[in-house]
């Protein structure tokens, strides 16, 4: 049977080159579900800064609905277009600890740097207000693997049985970016792993969040929980783990998972408040390149109304650029 295309119903369709200053008329994006609880295809849409507004409020529908949504062949995107699109999604945010790519807000997620993103996280939930959307755009894809799979954390909460999201609910936990960077990479070359985790923790911060985030457009509550997760609050060692291993394993439940087969010319933008990703580390000494802009988030809230709290250090400090990720106050 034939996959059910969604066609969002915006104004008809042009395919335009963006004129300097003028938004192009409205696209008419076409909306293909992948998976059966994350991640649709969208066609249709050249993105870029100058999207009508009913464009953009389809796309961003689209996200919010399927929580990390694709788009093939945007190989006209640099780093400036690439901003510019992230503006009509909100206020673009630069790292809290690593330099830009760009001198802007472009990441560089370099494998000859060192990075990778090969453990199951949210984007920096070692700050309070971290990123509502990210954004990441291919420039070089490897010949085989460096797949990135995403997890929705809504369902993995509401598939939770009932004594367990009573519990989850009660939680908070203390997220840093300080972490053990050798046990989760023991392969990594020593001292490219030092370099990229001297710069990383550049800053320390530690910051608690509730277990169960309300999502502030959906209402949905969703799991926040990741790699920069420390510890539970109030909970010993062995407990934490064990709870936390737990709610974890239901985020990773293949059910709640997508994974993308990357091309260049790719983008993939992803609900930030109600998602995991993962960053597949398998394409050997193969060259990946790609580049993401974060939009900036609000202040967690749990189910009690409590929001997260900065631990350590007083205030996020500003990067050499731009507002940093999570320096937003609103709750
Ligand atoms: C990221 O964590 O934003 C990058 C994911 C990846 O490298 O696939």
């Amino acid at each position: 049977m034939a996959t059910p295309v969604t066609t969002i119903d915006v104004h008809p369709t042009e395919l335009t080159e963006p004129s300097a200053g003028a938004p192009t008329a409205a696209q008419a994006p076409a909306v293909r579900k992948l998976g059966g609880r994350i991640g649709a295809l969208i066609t249709g849409v050249r993105l870029g800064g100058h999207l009508a507004s009913e464009t953009v409020a389809a796309v961003r529908a689209a996200v919010l609905e399927h929580k990390v949504v694709f788009f093939r062949d945007q190989h006209h995107l640099d780093e400036e277009g690439h901003e510019a699109f992230a503006r009509l999604l909100g206020n673009p945010v630069a790292h809290p600890t690593v330099p830009s790519a760009d001198g802007r807000y472009a990441l560089g997620i370099d494998s000859d740097h060192g990075a990778r993103a090969n453990q199951w996280h949210t984007d920096v939930t070692f700050v309070p207000a971290y990123p509502a959307f990210s954004i990441l755009r291919a420039v070089t894809i490897p010949p085989y693997g460096g797949n990135t799979l995403w997890a929705n954390t809504a369902t993995a909460y509401a598939g939770l049985p009932e004594p367990l999201r009573v519990l989850a609910d009660s939680l908070r936990a203390v997220h840093s970016n300080d972490y053990d960077y050798a046990a989760l990479r023991p392969d990594a070359v020593p001292e490219a792993l030092a370099q990229y985790r001297e710069v990383f923790t550049a800053v320390t911060f530690r910051t608690e969040h509730p277990v169960v985030r309300v999502h502030p457009e959906t209402g949905e509550r969703t799991l926040l929980l990741g790699n920069f997760v420390q510890r539970l609050s109030g909970l010993a060692g062995r407990d934490s783990r064990a709870l936390l291993d737990l709610f974890q394993a239901h985020v990773e439940s293949p059910e709640n998972t997508f994974r993308w087969q990357w091309r260049e010319g790719d983008v993939a933008i992803w609900d930030n408040r109600a998602t995991q990703h993962y960053g597949a580390d398998d394409s050997g000494d193969h060259v990946r390149t790609l580049r993401r802009v974060t939009v900036d988030g609000d202040v967690p809230v749990g189910p009690d109304g409590r929001p997260s709290e900065l631990l350590e250090p007083a205030a996020v400090p500003e990067p050499a650029f731009g507002p940093a990720s999570g320096a937003s106050a609103d709750a």
